[in-house]
């Protein structure tokens, strides 16, 4: 076999991320011909390497469908296993192993070790060359504006901005980065992507997935958090963004952030107008009934952790002045639904009826496609329109699905920093969401019912004569 062009190592590599997620990602790349780097699973467990590649082989066989022996039998020679501490000891250790080739060092840790680990492998001369040495965090990226300055401080002693990845697994999914792709190569798009033609944008990401054993993060986070401070503002910012001039990571990074900048800031006093918060009570979901998540596990008992979120984001800028982008995600929802719509203003007089909006609408879930609502004469004697839907599906089914994984690490081996937010961005969305944040420590999120479209306080947030579109807003029905 050909020597390995460089070294990706995992910290934490005896967790559920590398199980569930990385090492089948890794894996998928393999097979298809794309990967090509040694894998190091760093860990404090005393394994050696042959029982990391069972560990690993179990996983695979467990969440790679197509997964082969053939196959992992050429790959597992990538595989090794390093035991050891986060300390610099530890990662001195490593930095035999990596010797001078390149190095990915993803943390798969808590985030609790993030710094510690950043530090050590700094101690340890890992992070030079700036060149050849990346570092992937995954979020949460700090819990406010002010902690995500502090691990940002932390990463910096060692880590330059240009070597540091953050994972926001929404930017590796295909519509994420169709949204760019798509409203910058039509030209029918281009001279109605602004406040004269477009009169709302509404992101919803809906689950019925409840708290799935996650109460010790997800106790410390709720939906806006968890949600809206990260992917859907990541949405928000790919609909909303001026063009850049050329694809590069930092021209686009520039961008993102000025829109972000752009955002007017959500005034403590009228927190209400611009935000609703939920939490699921008992209900049905699907056919299943399910607990209110304050029964659930672990959860305290009085819990004020909001399981919904709703946001409406101004944008101060010549392009937006006056377009409401309405963010919502929740928890224990009717469908899993998701979708980023755009809602283009009437036309000027409307000769055969009013209230005819087209709406453009990138659906992720249940399945990706790209749904244009027009409105056309119904068929027989008289003028009357009816709703249309112009409808295709993002891929055919023959096509390779590629995870939001795949998409991502294959990005850090190539040095493409497009997809990773840079810090700035981060920063920004917690410029954004703080004073919400800040609100929501006291108060209760309103109940809703579990199965449910999610709190009715979710209307108050709407303009005049705007209302939420239906989770799940079926194909032709008005
Ligand atoms: C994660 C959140 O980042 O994204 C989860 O922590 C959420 O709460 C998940 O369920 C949704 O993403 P996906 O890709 O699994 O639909």
């Amino acid at each position: 076999m050909a020597q390995p062009e460089g070294t990706f190592v995992i910290l934490g590599a005896s967790g559920d991320l590398t199980y569930r997620l990385l090492m089948p990602a890794i894996y998928r790349l393999y097979a298809a011909g794309h990967w090509s780097w040694q894998v190091v699973g760093y860990a404090p467990d005393a394994w050696d390497s042959p029982r990391f590649r069972d560990h690993v082989k179990e996983g695979l066989m467990a969440f790679v469908p197509e997964f082969e022996d053939s196959v992992w039998n050429r790959f597992q020679e990538l595989v090794v296993f390093q035991s050891g501490e986060l300390d610099k000891g530890g990662c001195e250790g490593l930095a035999e192993i990596v010797g001078d080739k390149p190095a990915v060092f993803y943390l798969a840790l808590p985030p609790t070790l993030f710094g510690q680990a950043a530090q050590s492998l700094g101690q340890a001369n890992l992070a030079q060359p700036v060149t050849e040495r990346r570092l992937v965090v995954e979020k949460p990226f700090g819990h406010d504006e002010a902690s995500a300055a502090m691990l940002r401080n932390t990463l910096h002693q060692y880590w330059q901005e240009s070597q540091i990845y953050r994972i926001d697994h929404f930017l590796g999914k295909e519509t994420a980065q169709n949204l760019l792709v798509f409203r910058l190569t039509n030209r029918f798009l281009a001279s109605i992507w602004d406040r004269e033609h477009i009169r709302s944008v509404q992101i919803t990401y809906a689950e019925t997935l409840g708290l799935e054993g996650r109460w010790r993060y997800y106790e410390q986070a709720g939906a806006l958090r968890d949600m809206l401070q990260n992917h859907l503002m990541q949405l928000f910012t790919l609909v909303a963004m001026d063009p850049p001039a050329v694809w590069a990571a930092d021209t686009l990074h520039n961008h993102k952030t000025e829109v972000l900048r752009a955002v007017r800031p959500i005034p403590p006093d009228a927190v209400d107008q611009y935000a609703s918060r939920g939490q699921y009570r008992q209900g049905i979901v699907g056919t299943a009934a399910v607990p209110a998540y304050r029964d659930e596990p672990h959860v305290a008992p009085d819990s004020r952790i909001e399981t919904f979120a709703a946001l409406k984001l101004w944008v101060d800028n010549w392009r937006w002045h006056g377009v409401p982008f309405y963010l919502r995600s929740g928890k224990r929802l009717s469908q899993d639904y998701a979708e980023v719509a755009i809602e283009l203003k009437e036309v000027p007089r409307g000769l055969f009826g009013a209230g005819l909006a087209n709406w453009l609408v990138f659906r992720m879930k249940p399945d990706e496609r790209i749904d244009m609502v027009v409105w056309a004469k119904e068929p027989g004697l008289t003028l009357a329109t009816r709703r249309r839907i112009l409808s295709t599906p993002y891929r055919r089914e023959d096509e390779v699905e590629y995870s939001a994984y795949e998409q991502l690490l294959l990005a850090v081996l190539q040095g493409d920093r497009t997809p990773f937010p840079r810090y700035d961005e981060v920063e920004e969305a917690w410029r954004i969401v703080d004073p919400v944040l800040t609100a929501w420590q006291t108060g209760d999120p309103e109940g809703y019912a579990a199965g449910s479209e999610g709190p009715t306080g979710q209307a108050r947030i709407m303009e005049p004569h705007m209302a939420w579109r239906r989770i799940g807003e079926s194909d032709e029905t008005p």
